[in-house]
């Protein structure tokens, strides 16, 4: 195709991995219509923002983004904006009230329609809205889009996404999902199994099976459990780590836990969300488990799997969090260990039942509460990382770390610096040196490589390769690749 015909799309990503696997979706199909990435607005004929809704923030940043891109359209007026995503399907008329540079909104379940929409927009229609949302079934694979006719032409590096499950139905009294995402709908096991074949084609050696609650796949369909859809994933030859998320805790089923054990390729990290240590505040937030009941699953899953790294989701200044609850969350992350956590504080969100619940927390006392939720956690984290120093681990290299190839990097004896996790996902950055000639870099990323831990640091580890092994990197099948 003649590279000055070909037009361009510029997709911005807010929010989470789904969106991320929604944007990657959008560009596969786009490709058909002729429009390659860019990144930037000023270059692109078609500008997407994937928007999320999870918190008031998020909401905002969505504003402001499309604001921006609208003042640029107005120096560039043939270039079409899109809004897709939880915003678009929440908020559709405030956007269209508020933006008339808006071409088109695209709600979560009707992605499969970009390319009609996109064409109606060449063809000189303007200002559609679809974000139709049939709230049962029959979803499945309708709204996910055919997987790539080519794998290579994804974005992306050695992990890779994918959605085995839209929506949810636990509404949880604090979340917009399942307003924003429709009810919970899960995709055929041998279309999963089909796309990881495709991305471990192109190069991807870890995949992360994408759902608001993986342990409830397949169920509404009658599929296969989510177990057995790990054990066919696991059997794809190619692929070299599995991971999930999220898993709900009163539904981490034991034959899940077992997982940890029997599914060879599976990841030796959960992230599994408690919100809160304190059975009144789960009451409130609709959780449908108990702080003991979570303990009992976490003991559950250790049971299985001794080392196994646990990391969660915590709201602080739910509304009617007393400090005495807020102080139960801290003892519990104590009690657990877990290796990180992403904490939020509490956000009204529309239609999401807690707004209307009394006894809110006020923003400075919920910014007190998150400091010191966070400082807790640096020091269990801290704990665990000192805890790993000397052990060797297995690290699926990703690439070089952000500062792998800085000048600085080069003149200090020409080493460089790569990155990659472990199968707990903990990050280990490593320097290697590739004036001796033993292992180029490019060689190790997509491998996993063996790399001793020589010093802990707040949010990742630092590494070495030891020498006798730099010569010679093995792959998690047992294999050994000679470098050069
Ligand atoms: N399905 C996942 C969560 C997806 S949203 C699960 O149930 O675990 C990711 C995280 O955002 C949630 O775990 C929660 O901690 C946070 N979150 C969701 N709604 C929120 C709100 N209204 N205010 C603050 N944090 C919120
Ligand atoms: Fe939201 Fe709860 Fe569903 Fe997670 S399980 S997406 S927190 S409603
Ligand atoms: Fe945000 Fe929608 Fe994901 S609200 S967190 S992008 S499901």
């Amino acid at each position: 195709m003649n590279e000055e015909k070909l037009k361009k799309v510029m997709i911005q990503t807010l929010g989470c991995q789904m969106n991320v696997y929604d944007s990657e979706r959008m560009a596969d199909m786009l490709f058909l219509l002729g429009y390659e990435p860019t990144d930037s607005p000023w270059k692109a004929d078609l500008v997407i923002v994937n928007t999320c809704a999870i918190r008031e923030k998020a909401e905002q940043k969505v504003f402001s983004s499309v604001g921006r891109l609208c003042a640029i359209k107005q120096r560039r007026p043939r270039m079409k904006i899109a809004v897709a995503g939880c915003v678009a399907q929440q908020q559709a008329e405030k956007l269209s009230a508020r933006f008339e540079g808006v071409d088109l909104i695209l709600g979560t379940r009707v992605i499969h329609k970009l390319p009609d929409h996109v064409k109606a927009l060449e063809n000189g229609e303007s200002r559609i809205t679809d974000v139709e949302m049939p709230d049962s079934g029959g979803l499945s694979e309708e709204n996910c889009p055919p997987a790539a006719q080519d794998y290579r032409r994804r974005p992306g590096g050695v992990s890779r996404y994918v959605t085995i499950m839209r929506g949810c139905d636990n509404f949880c009294s604090y979340c917009v999902v399942p307003y924003v995402r429709g009810r919970e709908n899960s995709r055929p096991p041998g279309r999963i199994v089909e796309e990881v074949r495709g991305l471990v084609s192109a190069g991807a050696g870890e995949v992360v099976l994408l759902g608001q609650n993986v342990n409830s796949y397949g169920k509404k369909e009658k599929l296969c459990s989510f177990a057995e859809l790990l054990e066919q994933v696991n059997d794809v030859e190619g692929v070299e780590r599995i991971r999930f998320v999220t898993s709900h805790p009163r539904d981490l089923s034991d034959e899940l836990a077992a997982a940890f054990s029997g599914v060879k390729k599976l990841c030796n990290h959960l992230h599994l969300p408690v919100q809160s240590g304190a059975d009144p505040v789960l009451k409130r937030m609709n959780r449908k488990y108990t702080r003991d009941a979570y303990l009992e699953r976490i003991e559950k899953l250790r049971s299985v799997s001794p080392d196994i790294a646990v990391t969660t989701d915590v709201i602080v200044g739910f509304p009617g969090e007393t400090r005495q609850d807020f102080e139960m969350t801290l003892d519990l992350l104590e009690q657990v260990g877990f290796d990180t956590l992403f904490a939020f504080e509490y956000s009204d969100r529309p239609r999401a039942p807690a707004r209307k619940f009394d006894s809110k927390v006020g923003q400075e006392e919920k910014n007190a509460r998150l400091k010191q939720l966070l400082q807790t956690q640096e020091k269990i984290t801290r704990r665990i990382h000192e805890s790993l120093v000397g052990r060797t681990m297995n690290v699926l290299v990703e690439g070089y770390s952000r500062h792998g190839r800085s000048p600085r990097k080069q003149e200090s004896g020409g080493c460089v610096e790569m990155t990659g996790r472990t199968s707990e996902n903990r990050i280990v950055n490593f320097e290697i040196n590739p004036d001796q000639g033993l292992v180029q870099p490019e060689d190790l990323i997509g491998k996993t490589a063996p790399v001793e831990i020589i010093r802990a640091c707040a949010n990742s580890l630092k590494g070495k390769m030891p020498v006798e092994e730099s010569a010679v990197l093995y792959t998690s099948k047992g294999g050994k690749i000679h470098a050069a």
